[in-house]
Protein backbone atom coordinates (compact mmCIF):
# COMPACT_ATOMS: atom_id res chain seq x y z
CA UNK A 1 0.00 0.00 0.00
CA UNK A 2 1.27 3.36 -0.61
CA UNK A 3 2.77 5.95 2.05
CA UNK A 4 0.86 7.50 3.86
CA UNK A 5 2.49 10.79 2.98
CA UNK A 6 2.09 9.56 -1.31
CA UNK A 7 0.14 12.66 -2.83
CA UNK A 8 -1.86 10.04 -5.65
CA UNK A 9 -2.68 11.51 -8.98
CA UNK A 10 -6.10 12.44 -9.81
CA UNK A 11 -5.80 11.13 -13.35
CA UNK A 12 -3.53 8.56 -14.24
CA UNK A 13 -2.57 7.02 -18.14
CA UNK A 14 -1.49 4.26 -19.26
CA UNK A 15 0.19 2.95 -22.39
CA UNK A 16 -0.49 -0.61 -21.77
CA UNK A 17 2.65 -1.90 -24.24
CA UNK A 18 4.68 -4.53 -24.72
CA UNK A 19 2.87 -7.78 -24.53
CA UNK A 20 4.21 -9.29 -28.04
CA UNK A 21 7.61 -8.64 -26.95
CA UNK A 22 6.69 -10.49 -23.45
CA UNK A 23 5.41 -13.62 -25.61
CA UNK A 24 8.31 -13.31 -27.72
CA UNK A 25 10.52 -13.53 -24.71
CA UNK A 26 8.35 -16.96 -23.12
CA UNK A 27 8.53 -18.54 -26.71
CA UNK A 28 4.51 -18.25 -26.90
CA UNK A 29 2.38 -16.36 -29.95
CA UNK A 30 1.42 -12.68 -29.83
CA UNK A 31 -1.64 -13.31 -29.00
CA UNK A 32 -0.40 -14.89 -25.17
CA UNK A 33 0.96 -11.78 -24.71
CA UNK A 34 -2.12 -10.09 -25.32
CA UNK A 35 -3.84 -12.49 -22.73
CA UNK A 36 -1.48 -11.74 -20.13
CA UNK A 37 -1.59 -8.49 -20.70
CA UNK A 38 -5.29 -8.44 -20.85
CA UNK A 39 -5.25 -10.09 -16.94
CA UNK A 40 -2.60 -7.42 -15.75
CA UNK A 41 -5.21 -4.73 -16.75
CA UNK A 42 -7.55 -6.27 -13.90
CA UNK A 43 -4.87 -6.32 -11.32
CA UNK A 44 -3.60 -3.14 -11.79
CA UNK A 45 -7.52 -1.76 -12.18
CA UNK A 46 -7.85 -2.77 -9.34
CA UNK A 47 -5.21 -1.91 -7.09
CA UNK A 48 -5.59 1.77 -8.95
CA UNK A 49 -8.82 1.74 -7.02
CA UNK A 50 -7.64 0.67 -3.66
CA UNK A 51 -5.40 3.33 -3.63
CA UNK A 52 -7.57 6.24 -4.34
CA UNK A 53 -6.96 7.19 -8.12
CA UNK A 54 -10.33 8.74 -8.91
CA UNK A 55 -9.55 8.58 -12.96
CA UNK A 56 -7.77 5.52 -14.99
CA UNK A 57 -7.51 6.28 -18.45
CA UNK A 58 -6.07 2.18 -20.10
CA UNK A 59 -5.02 2.29 -23.96
CA UNK A 60 -5.80 -0.46 -25.18
CA UNK A 61 -6.17 -0.26 -28.93
CA UNK A 62 -5.64 2.81 -30.74
CA UNK A 63 -6.29 3.66 -34.63
CA UNK A 64 -3.16 2.79 -35.63
CA UNK A 65 -3.44 -1.05 -34.53
CA UNK A 66 -5.86 -2.51 -37.04
CA UNK A 67 -2.59 -2.41 -39.31
CA UNK A 68 -2.05 -5.22 -37.46
CA UNK A 69 -2.10 -8.80 -39.20
CA UNK A 70 -6.06 -9.91 -39.39
CA UNK A 71 -5.17 -12.72 -37.10
CA UNK A 72 -3.78 -10.84 -34.28
CA UNK A 73 -6.58 -8.02 -34.40
CA UNK A 74 -8.97 -10.85 -34.47
CA UNK A 75 -7.65 -11.97 -31.56
CA UNK A 76 -7.45 -8.73 -29.51
CA UNK A 77 -10.91 -8.35 -31.00
CA UNK A 78 -12.22 -11.78 -28.89
CA UNK A 79 -10.18 -10.57 -26.17
CA UNK A 80 -12.28 -7.80 -25.35
CA UNK A 81 -15.17 -9.65 -25.83
CA UNK A 82 -14.18 -12.36 -23.20
CA UNK A 83 -13.14 -9.39 -20.58
CA UNK A 84 -15.52 -7.34 -21.06
CA UNK A 85 -17.93 -10.12 -20.52
CA UNK A 86 -15.95 -10.81 -17.14
CA UNK A 87 -16.13 -7.02 -16.34
CA UNK A 88 -19.42 -7.23 -16.29
CA UNK A 89 -19.73 -10.13 -14.20
CA UNK A 90 -17.09 -9.69 -11.59
CA UNK A 91 -16.05 -5.87 -11.97
CA UNK A 92 -19.21 -4.54 -10.48
CA UNK A 93 -18.51 -5.77 -6.88
CA UNK A 94 -15.80 -3.32 -7.60
CA UNK A 95 -17.12 0.31 -7.50
CA UNK A 96 -15.89 1.19 -10.77
CA UNK A 97 -17.34 3.27 -13.19
CA UNK A 98 -16.10 2.36 -16.85
CA UNK A 99 -16.48 4.33 -19.80
CA UNK A 100 -14.86 3.78 -23.61
CA UNK A 101 -12.50 6.88 -25.46
CA UNK A 102 -12.45 6.14 -29.18
CA UNK A 103 -14.91 5.54 -32.23
CA UNK A 104 -16.53 2.26 -31.21
CA UNK A 105 -18.66 2.38 -34.94
CA UNK A 106 -15.71 0.47 -36.07
CA UNK A 107 -16.49 -2.68 -33.74
CA UNK A 108 -19.16 -5.55 -34.67
CA UNK A 109 -22.44 -5.34 -33.21
CA UNK A 110 -21.88 -7.53 -30.61
CA UNK A 111 -19.05 -5.81 -29.18
CA UNK A 112 -20.28 -2.28 -29.19
CA UNK A 113 -23.82 -4.40 -27.45
CA UNK A 114 -21.51 -5.02 -24.76
CA UNK A 115 -19.37 -1.94 -24.52
CA UNK A 116 -22.87 -0.53 -23.93
CA UNK A 117 -24.05 -2.58 -21.45
CA UNK A 118 -20.81 -2.61 -19.59
CA UNK A 119 -21.18 1.48 -19.53
CA UNK A 120 -24.91 1.47 -18.45
CA UNK A 121 -24.10 -1.99 -15.81
CA UNK A 122 -21.43 0.94 -13.81
CA UNK A 123 -22.73 3.96 -14.38
CA UNK A 124 -24.06 4.44 -10.86
CA UNK A 125 -20.83 3.63 -9.24
CA UNK A 126 -19.09 6.06 -7.62
CA UNK A 127 -15.78 5.02 -7.34
CA UNK A 128 -12.71 5.45 -10.07
CA UNK A 129 -13.98 6.58 -13.54
CA UNK A 130 -11.82 3.67 -16.01
CA UNK A 131 -11.50 5.18 -19.23
CA UNK A 132 -10.65 2.55 -21.73
CA UNK A 133 -9.02 3.89 -24.70
CA UNK A 134 -10.28 1.44 -28.10
CA UNK A 135 -9.46 2.55 -31.30
CA UNK A 136 -9.01 5.72 -29.80
CA UNK A 137 -6.54 8.17 -31.12
CA UNK A 138 -5.64 11.43 -30.24
CA UNK A 139 -5.63 13.53 -33.90
CA UNK A 140 -9.11 11.72 -34.10
CA UNK A 141 -10.91 12.67 -30.97
CA UNK A 142 -9.68 16.54 -31.68
CA UNK A 143 -10.87 16.19 -35.71
CA UNK A 144 -14.11 15.15 -33.80
CA UNK A 145 -14.47 17.51 -31.43
CA UNK A 146 -13.46 20.50 -34.21
CA UNK A 147 -16.38 18.91 -36.69
CA UNK A 148 -18.62 18.96 -33.80
CA UNK A 149 -18.24 22.83 -33.11
CA UNK A 150 -18.03 23.66 -36.44
CA UNK A 151 -21.65 21.57 -36.64
CA UNK A 152 -22.62 24.01 -33.90
CA UNK A 153 -21.47 27.23 -35.93
CA UNK A 154 -23.61 26.16 -39.17
CA UNK A 155 -26.56 25.35 -37.42
CA UNK A 156 -26.29 28.87 -35.86
CA UNK A 157 -25.60 27.90 -32.24
CA UNK A 158 -22.20 29.32 -31.83
CA UNK A 159 -20.06 31.93 -33.51
CA UNK A 160 -16.58 30.78 -34.33
CA UNK A 161 -14.79 33.60 -31.85
CA UNK A 162 -16.73 32.10 -29.04
CA UNK A 163 -14.48 28.81 -28.80
CA UNK A 164 -12.58 28.48 -25.73
CA UNK A 165 -10.01 25.94 -24.88
CA UNK A 166 -12.49 24.90 -21.77
CA UNK A 167 -15.14 24.85 -24.53
CA UNK A 168 -13.07 22.62 -26.56
CA UNK A 169 -11.66 20.44 -23.79
CA UNK A 170 -16.03 19.25 -23.19
CA UNK A 171 -16.10 18.65 -26.83
CA UNK A 172 -13.81 15.44 -26.57
CA UNK A 173 -14.00 12.01 -25.10
CA UNK A 174 -12.73 12.67 -21.56
CA UNK A 175 -14.96 16.09 -21.35
CA UNK A 176 -15.63 16.86 -17.69
CA UNK A 177 -12.56 14.86 -16.70
CA UNK A 178 -9.15 16.63 -15.33
CA UNK A 179 -6.51 16.01 -17.76
CA UNK A 180 -3.98 13.10 -17.15
CA UNK A 181 -1.33 14.34 -14.13
CA UNK A 182 0.63 11.17 -14.99
CA UNK A 183 0.98 9.12 -17.87
CA UNK A 184 2.92 5.46 -17.79
CA UNK A 185 4.55 3.78 -20.45
CA UNK A 186 5.95 0.29 -19.78
CA UNK A 187 7.77 -1.50 -22.36
CA UNK A 188 10.86 0.98 -23.14
CA UNK A 189 9.25 3.06 -25.94
CA UNK A 190 9.17 6.51 -25.15
CA UNK A 191 7.02 7.97 -27.51
CA UNK A 192 3.18 8.95 -27.21
CA UNK A 193 1.54 6.91 -29.78
CA UNK A 194 -1.37 9.12 -30.56
CA UNK A 195 -2.83 8.82 -26.68
CA UNK A 196 -4.37 12.00 -24.98
CA UNK A 197 -2.45 14.31 -27.38
CA UNK A 198 -4.62 17.37 -25.91
CA UNK A 199 -4.95 16.42 -22.23
CA UNK A 200 -1.33 15.98 -22.12
CA UNK A 201 -0.28 19.06 -22.13
CA UNK A 202 0.77 19.26 -18.41
CA UNK A 203 1.20 16.02 -18.21
CA UNK A 204 4.31 13.84 -15.92
CA UNK A 205 6.00 11.04 -18.04
CA UNK A 206 7.09 8.24 -16.44
CA UNK A 207 8.91 5.05 -19.12
CA UNK A 208 9.68 1.77 -17.58
CA UNK A 209 11.76 -0.70 -18.81
CA UNK A 210 9.05 -3.35 -18.00
CA UNK A 211 6.83 -4.99 -20.43
CA UNK A 212 3.10 -4.73 -19.69
CA UNK A 213 2.03 -8.21 -18.59
CA UNK A 214 5.20 -7.67 -16.21
CA UNK A 215 4.25 -4.19 -14.66
CA UNK A 216 3.07 -4.60 -11.12
CA UNK A 217 1.15 -2.99 -8.61
CA UNK A 218 4.99 -1.76 -6.76
CA UNK A 219 5.46 -0.75 -10.55
CA UNK A 220 2.59 2.01 -10.30
CA UNK A 221 3.33 2.76 -6.87
CA UNK A 222 7.46 3.32 -7.50
CA UNK A 223 5.78 5.76 -10.76
CA UNK A 224 3.68 7.59 -8.26
CA UNK A 225 6.84 7.82 -6.45
CA UNK A 226 8.94 9.43 -9.62
CA UNK A 227 6.36 11.57 -10.16
CA UNK A 228 6.02 13.31 -6.59
CA UNK A 229 9.28 13.83 -6.98
CA UNK A 230 8.88 15.97 -9.77
CA UNK A 231 8.07 19.33 -9.69
CA UNK A 232 5.22 20.71 -11.48
CA UNK A 233 4.98 24.31 -13.14
CA UNK A 234 2.56 24.71 -15.73
CA UNK A 235 5.18 27.10 -17.34
CA UNK A 236 5.03 29.34 -13.56
CA UNK A 237 8.10 29.93 -11.61
C1 LIG B 1 0.34 -3.51 -26.64
O1 LIG B 1 1.32 -4.47 -26.84
C2 LIG B 1 -1.04 -4.01 -26.99
C3 LIG B 1 -1.64 -3.35 -28.15
C4 LIG B 1 -1.12 -2.40 -28.86
C5 LIG B 1 -2.95 -3.83 -28.56
P1 LIG B 1 2.02 -4.66 -28.25
O2 LIG B 1 1.27 -5.69 -29.02
O3 LIG B 1 2.20 -3.37 -28.95
O4 LIG B 1 3.41 -5.25 -27.80
P2 LIG B 1 4.82 -5.00 -28.50
O5 LIG B 1 5.01 -3.52 -28.55
O6 LIG B 1 4.74 -5.62 -29.85
O7 LIG B 1 5.79 -5.69 -27.60
C1 LIG C 1 0.38 2.02 -28.37
O1 LIG C 1 1.20 0.93 -28.57
C2 LIG C 1 -1.05 1.60 -28.38
C3 LIG C 1 -1.47 0.74 -27.27
C4 LIG C 1 -0.74 0.31 -26.29
C5 LIG C 1 -2.83 0.35 -27.32
P1 LIG C 1 1.77 0.54 -30.00
O2 LIG C 1 2.60 -0.66 -29.82
O3 LIG C 1 0.66 0.46 -30.98
O4 LIG C 1 2.66 1.82 -30.35
P2 LIG C 1 3.92 1.96 -31.31
O5 LIG C 1 3.53 1.37 -32.62
O6 LIG C 1 5.04 1.23 -30.68
O7 LIG C 1 4.18 3.44 -31.36
MG1 LIG D 1 3.72 -2.02 -28.96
Amino acid sequence: MPDKNMNIPVHIGIIMDGNGRWAKKHFQPRQLGHRAGANNFRTITRYANSIGVRYLTLYAFSTENWQRPKDEVGALMRLFKDYLREALRDFMDENIRVRFIGDRSAFDKELQELMEEVEQASAPKTGMVLNLAMNYGGRAEILRAAKSFAESVAKGERAPFELTEEMFSRLLYTGGQPDPDLIIRPSGEERISNFLLWQCAYTEFVYFDILWPDFRPEDLLRAIDIYNSRQRRFGGV
